[in-house]
């Protein structure tokens, strides 16, 4: 079994949609679940399938940015899914998890990304663009937001869109899909690093 760290900062949903998926459930095992705030909604999803929970950054009784890697280490974690979190890796740990973290956005990256790119700004800029797709990338973290090596993408017709909410919502479902897939396929060695692209087998 793949032992999966899962990063969450919101509401949890796509931590959901990995609990949910019946071929994860045989592939990996979601050790644990880590936010930058106690009081993270996702919690509350950890509490249901009785996984623990860590805080990390600067809070009491939290695991300080210093200390992840090693205590990631220690989980015995092979890979960790930032599945909306919102805070910088510290760089020793993308340094000692090189590829063995991935990341999803909701958007198609290289556009729509970068700094201060998260949740409801994606999709209005998406939106203000008055782009006709958008999607949703899966990507491997590396030193610099939303430019690490893409792993999979999914595009999405918006070109009949009435609002930001409308492309976060047709986006979020396609998420919930790609994101197990991707997992899935890392839990059966089915993605390949190369010097220049990532491939990922059928
Ligand atoms: C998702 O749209 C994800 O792509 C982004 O943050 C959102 C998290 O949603 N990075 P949830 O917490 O998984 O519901």
């Amino acid at each position: 079994m793949l032992k999966v760290a899962v990063f969450v900062s919101g509401r949890g949903s796509n931590l959901r949609a990995i609990l949910n998926s019946h071929k994860l459930r045989k592939l990996i095992k979601v050790q644990a679940v880590f936010s930058n705030k106690a009081a993270c909604p996702a919690f509350k999803i950890t509490e249901e399938y009785s996984i623990n929970n860590y805080v990390v950054g600067k809070e009491e009784n939290s695991i300080s940015n210093n200390n992840l890697s090693e205590f990631l280490k220690s989980l015995k974690i092979d890979l960790v899914v930032l599945a909306g979190f919102l805070k910088m890796i510290p760089n020793d740990m993308i340094v000692d998890f090189r590829n063995r973290i991935i990341n999803i956005h909701p958007a198609l990256l290289p556009s729509f990304g970068g700094k201060g790119m998260y949740g409801m700004n994606v999709h209005k800029a998406v939106y203000n663009s008055s782009a006709q797709v958008s999607g949703v990338t899966v990507h491997f973290v590396n030193e610099t937001y939303d430019t690490g090596k893409i792993i999979a993408q999914r595009c999405i017709d918006i070109s009949d869109i009435g609002s930001p909410e409308e492309i976060s919502e047709r986006v979020l479902a396609v998420e919930h899909e790609l994101l197990p897939y991707v997992i899935e396929k890392f839990a059966l060695n089915k993605i390949i690093v190369g010097d220049d692209r990532v491939t990922v087998l059928p």
